[in-house]
């Protein structure tokens, strides 16, 4: 069997994250008189903020864990402080409330500042805030149960198409999942890394990478403006785990992975548990992905896993994923002719077709993930509810698709809301990720082509839960 599936013990486990919350404590050390030291004013900070992605096995390029690891670094932390590259965080603070803003409030800014300018202080260990256990092996969740995934060799070249596969999940019984985190073997090479849970069909054959052929020309742009993964009919190719051996066949797709969870770059997981919420599996599900990776120039094997948190009790409220493209999913409808973008060559400001999302129940929505490629420049949501009011519910001014960030909230949203989502395009040689300014760019499954994906989750309350008792 290819798919090791280990469950270790149900152990409650309590968010980390939860427990350092802590008050920053940059101003009272300032107002004392106070030496900036490490230990004291500038290590609550970091882990806080910081350590997250810069602690061994994670994705930050150094640990900041300890004085000896920080201090060399001392110079590049002001920096990356005072022009707000770190830590990555997008909203702007005008609009929304969002529960996993990571972004420095300007007295601690002011602290990692004061303490560069003055020498890098050492300090009191004494001083120090207990250090947080991070989950081990790398995860930041502390997964109940995981799967390995099948290895796979990401060639040095090329273009590698959306690739679906399916296995069984690792749930034999019906299983209220919390959480799930995604970490993929070789960050850098995986584009994107989404599943869904969904019942077993007949025509499902696991282990078996699955995708279309779409014809591309010299620059890797497809051909004839069809997408690999919504071409209905054409060739597909096929590939067993573990074989090198492609056959071809005229036809469709045999199976699909949706976007329920998605590992992409700078998204770390879903956790539901704060919010007493989680995703109901029937037993014997199956999981259906889509892989996506992006060759960058060295061959490596990439071993992803997936981690799952599971609840011992159904939790309050059910998460439902991200709205399907034609209204799949009865509790919103969204209507979205994203295939008509067209950016001209040279186009600096150049706003794609919105989409517009509306709500047929009460809701609360706790997620917004935009997602868009290299030319991307801003993406804003804005909400009409059902007496006419707008409100901008997030404005992302400066798009890094480097970062595919989820904004956490917790927004009402009634019945008959409107929900209107623009993003914008800058596809001119000022766009310095833009590789080539002096082509048309239309929508595609490849970074250098374009997406606006207006992603939303939300929940809805197990109680009142129509869709959720009919499935049982
Ligand atoms: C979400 C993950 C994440 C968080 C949170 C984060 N970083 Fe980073 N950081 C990275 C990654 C990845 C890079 C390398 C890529 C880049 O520079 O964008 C980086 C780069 C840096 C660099 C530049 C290193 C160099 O080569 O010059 C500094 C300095 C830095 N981070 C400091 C911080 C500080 C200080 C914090 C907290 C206030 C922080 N980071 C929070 C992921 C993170």
């Amino acid at each position: 069997m290819l798919i090791r599936i280990s469950v270790l013990g149900l152990a409650t486990f309590v968010l980390l994250l939860s427990a350092i919350e802590r008050p920053a404590t940059a101003g009272a050390s300032q107002e004392s008189g106070g030496v900036v030291t490490f230990y004291k004013d500038v290590l609550p900070i970091l882990q806080k903020n910081c350590q997250s992605c810069h602690r061994p096995g994670q994705i930050g390029p150094m640990s900041l864990l300890s004085y000896k690891e920080a201090r060399p670094w001392t110079k590049a932390i002001k920096t990356a402080v005072v022009t707000k590259k770190m830590p990555p965080w997008f909203a702007d603070p005008r609009y929304g409330h969002f529960n996993n803003d990571r972004s420095l409030k300007p007295a601690e800014i002011e602290t990692l500042v004061a303490w560069a300018d003055s020498g890098a202080v050492e300090g009191n260990p004494k001083d120090a805030p207990v250090p947080i256990r991070w989950p081990a092996d790398g995860w930041q969740i502390q997964p109940d149960v995981f799967v390995d995934l099948p290895p796979y060799s990401v060639p040095a070249r090329g273009v590698k198409e959306w690739e679906q596969l399916a296995i069984p999940s690792p749930f034999l019984e019906d299983t209220w999942v919390t959480s799930v985190e995604v970490l993929p073997g070789q960050p850098a090479v995986v584009h994107h890394f989404c599943f869904n849970f969904e019942k077993h069909k007949p025509t499902t054959d696991y282990n078996v990478y699955e995708w279309m052929e779409v014809p591309r020309d010299e620059d890797g742009v497809s051909k004839d403006r069809v997408r690999g993964v919504d071409t209905k009919e054409g060739i597909v190719i096929r590939r067993e785990v573990g074989s090198t051996e492609e056959t071809r066949r005229p036809g469709q797709q045999t199976i699909r992975g949706g976007n329920q969870f998605c590992y992409l770059p700078g998204l770390p997981y879903e956790d539901y548990r704060p919010v007493n919420a989680g995703v109901f599996v029937p037993a014997g599900s199956d999981i259906v992905m889509s892989l996506h990776y992006t060759p960058n120039g060295a061959a490596v094997i990439d071993r992803t896993r997936i981690g799952f948190t599971v609840a011992k009790v159904p939790p309050a409220k059910r998460f439902v994923p991200q709205d399907g493209e034609e209204g799949e999913n009865a509790p919103v409808v969204r209507r979205h002719a994203i295939r008509e973008l067209a950016i001209p060559p040279y186009e600096s400001n150049y706003l794609g077709p919105a989409a517009e999302i509306t709500f047929l129940k009460d809701l609360e929505l706790v997620w917004f993930r935009p997602h868009a490629h290299m030319r991307a420049t801003s993406v804003q949501y804005k909400l009409t509810y059902p007496d006419g009011r707008e409100e901008i519910v997030l404005n992302v001014p400066r798009y890094d698709f480097n970062w595919q960030l989820t904004y956490r909230t917790s927004l009402k949203i009634p019945k008959g809301s409107r929900m209107h989502v623009e993003f914008r395009y800058d596809n001119s040689a000022n766009n310095k990720y833009n590789p080539n300014p002096g082509k048309w760019v239309y929508y595609g499954d490849q970074s250098w082509e374009e997406m606006g994906t207006p992603n939303i989750g939300f929940l809805v309350d197990r109680g009142t839960d129509e869709d959720f008792k009919n499935r049982r």
